[in-house]
């Protein structure tokens, strides 16, 4: 077995107690830093941020909004790419009142969203694992926001329900929004997730009839929308019935190469992509396991029809950048291996102490044949979800983000929460909890709750260890919930000596595959944070957490380097809701106080 350089990794740390602080809270004997914040510069020429000055070019140049992916790509051993997402804007907490039109707010909110490549650097020697960044005078620093050009890829592209007035081809595609979570591939690119894409969608009138029903399964319904159209008429679903056919996939960026056009597989289907990550099979094919954030959505998995070259070669990249164009789609269908029986709560009673069965990849389609009667190969990409509700997969509790463990190739599945089980969709095996406890704020009684409120983590086992395969066996690793409630489930590890936990969202993994887990929406009273837990030995389930973040904030990213010496996440929304600074003590950085600033942060051992 491997000897974890990292203490992050090994232990040795005493866990962060569940607080409200507004800061970030890590443990004794760590060190924290904000790496880059909300209008930072990223490109050589951004200006500096002014909160009363801002514009949609200076936005364009500058760190945008609320990230949720993080990703560290090394250059050297000194340098690396930072690679995150913007996922939303929270114009509520970015502008001053009565400074800007609402235009000028529309204009700057769509070049905040996106993504950023910045440079950074190693601080304070080799076997440090502190970062700062680089100098933005470089060849790889880059924003793509709202207006950045994409190009479509697979079966999909240049369907007539993907053309515009503006794109007659179908192919070219104005931006990305609501980049939730990602993964970055054996190949050295970055895949990201288009989750809510609807929100971004007006109407001036009446809507296509013809769309009816896909609108209705993505909630797309013209309201409630951020008045987008007033500024770009793309937004208006009357005048544009297909733009928002061109949003809802995952997209790829090469960091690496930062005159290359961003693109959008339509053979990973179309969702409310949380995210996507890859695991290249032992024949060599890429598989890669992605969830539909939706309450009683599905978890799906692509399987590339071509293998990785795993040179290091131009020609071999090029190919390996083909990988997402062709395959086959499928679907996640679970079942127990137990009777169905509930206790006085509702909740689902395993006879046998474990949440546990087996489960089926159902095939949607191939880049060449679909296996959904009435549908074509492009129609089950672009309505991906209709589709599957034809083939009665498992509905599942908000899949987020949906990751391979690379030390035992296990698969690893936030299901964040779903207050709506039992009420909407009776309990399974799979998706046990009809009622859990939470907490109003911390020190107050424990109070019942309807519907899963705290969220599962599951763990997926390939049938044969073959990710190519149909078959899985699954079991829940965790029911999260204050130790203290009745309905929590530490894979049998003692309750009295684990953290509370609510609310998975990401995760991640250190060198030695113990689990990482960050948290959003936590509702035991406590700030949102990360957590550690083993997944084999004696220490499988035990959740202790390592870190929180300010109020009103989730904890997103997050990721341990490889060479487990730095723990970065990203501080997303501080102050929504709240109040929050996000004032780090530890942090060089300026801060603007009126301003709470997500950004993205570095933790290592002092
Ligand atoms: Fe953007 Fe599903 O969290
Ligand atoms: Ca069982
Ligand atoms: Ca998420
Ligand atoms: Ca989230």
């Amino acid at each position: 077995p491997r000897v974890p350089r990292s203490t992050a990794a090994a232990g040795g740390w005493t866990p962060v107690a569940p607080n409200v602080r507004d800061t970030v809270t890590v443990p004794d004997g760590y060190r924290t830093r904000a790496v880059i914040n909300w209008g930072d510069p990223v490109l050589g020429d951004a200006p500096a941020f002014d909160p009363f000055a801002q514009t949609e070019e200076s936005a364009a140049k500058q760190f945008g909004y609320n990230s949720d992916y993080v990703g560290v790509l090394p250059i050297n051993d000194a340098t690396a790419l930072l690679v995150v997402n913007h996922e939303y804007t929270n114009e509520e907490l970015m502008f001053p009142a009565g400074v800007y039109t609402p235009d000028e707010i529309r204009r700057i909110a769509i070049q905040s969203h996106g993504l950023s490549v910045v440079k950074i650097q190693r601080v304070g020697g080799p076997s440090s694992g502190q970062w700062r960044q680089a100098d933005p005078e470089n060849r790889y620093n880059r924003r793509i926001t709202g207006t950045t050009q994409f190009e479509m890829t697979g079966p999909a592209a240049g369907h007539d329900r993907l053309r515009t007035t503006a794109d007659p081809s179908g192919r070219k595609v104005l931006g990305t929004f609501n980049n939730c979570a990602g993964g970055q591939t054996p190949w050295g690119t970055v895949l990201s997730g288009e989750e809510n894409f609807n929100q971004y969608f007006g109407k001036s009138g009446a809507l296509d009839a013809r769309y009816t029903t896909s609108y209705a399964r993505y909630g797309i319904s013209g309201t409630g929308d951020r008045g987008w159209k007033s500024v770009d008429p793309r937004f208006d679903l009357t005048a544009e019935p297909h733009e928002p056919f061109r949003f809802g996939w995952i997209v790829e960026i090469d960091p690496f190469n930062p005159t290359s056009t961003p693109r959008k597989h339509t053979m990973l289907g179309r969702f409310k992509h949380e995210g996507a990550n890859i695991q290249i099979a032992a024949d060599g094919r890429a598989v890669a396991y992605m969830g539909d954030d939706e309450r009683g959505d599905y978890m799906y998995k692509f399987v590339s029809a071509d293998t990785f070259d795993a040179r290091d070669t131009q020609a071999s990249r090029l190919r390996n950048m083909q990988l997402l164009t062709r395959g086959t789609l499928y679907v996640a269908r679970l079942t127990g291996d137990d009777a169905f029986a509930v206790d006085a709560s509702g909740n689902f009673t395993p006879a046998d102490g474990e949440y546990d069965g087996l489960g089926t990849w159902i095939p949607l389609t191939s880049d060449t044949t679909s296996y959904v009667a009435g549908m074509s190969v492009a129609e089950v990409l672009i309505d991906t979800r209709l589709a599957a509700d034809k083939v009665a997969p498992t509905r599942m509790d908000r899949p987020e983000d949906v990751q391979p463990n690379p030390v035992n190739g296990k698969i690893y599945a936030a299901l964040t929460n779903n207050s709506d089980r039992a009420k909407k969709w009776p309990v399974d095996e799979a998706n046990p909890i009809a009622s859990s406890y939470t907490r109003p704020s911390l020190g107050a009684p424990l109070t019942k709750a309807s519907g899963n409120r705290n969220g599962y983590v599951l763990e997926i086992t390939e049938g044969g260890g073959d990710h190519t395969g149909t078959s899985f066996a699954w079991t829940l690793l965790l029911v999260c919930g204050d130790p203290e409630s009745p309905e929590t489930y530490f894979s049998g590890f003692p309750k009295d000596q684990v953290s509370p936990i609510s609310c998975p969202d990401n995760v991640a993994f250190d060198s030695v595959g113990n689990l990482w887990i960050s948290t959003d929406g936590a509702v035991l009273g406590g700030n949102d944070g990360l957590f550690r837990c083993p997944v084999a030995g004696t220490e499988r389930g035990h959740v202790q957490q390592f870190l929180t973040v300010p109020v009103g904030a989730e904890t997103c990213g997050p990721l341990i380097t490889h060479d487990d010496l730095s723990v970065w996440v990203a501080v997303q929304h501080p102050g929504e809701g709240t109040g929050s600074t996000f004032a780090t003590p530890d942090s060089t950085w300026p801060h603007t106080h009126e301003f709470p600033r997500p950004g993205v942060v570095v933790t290592w051992k002092a």
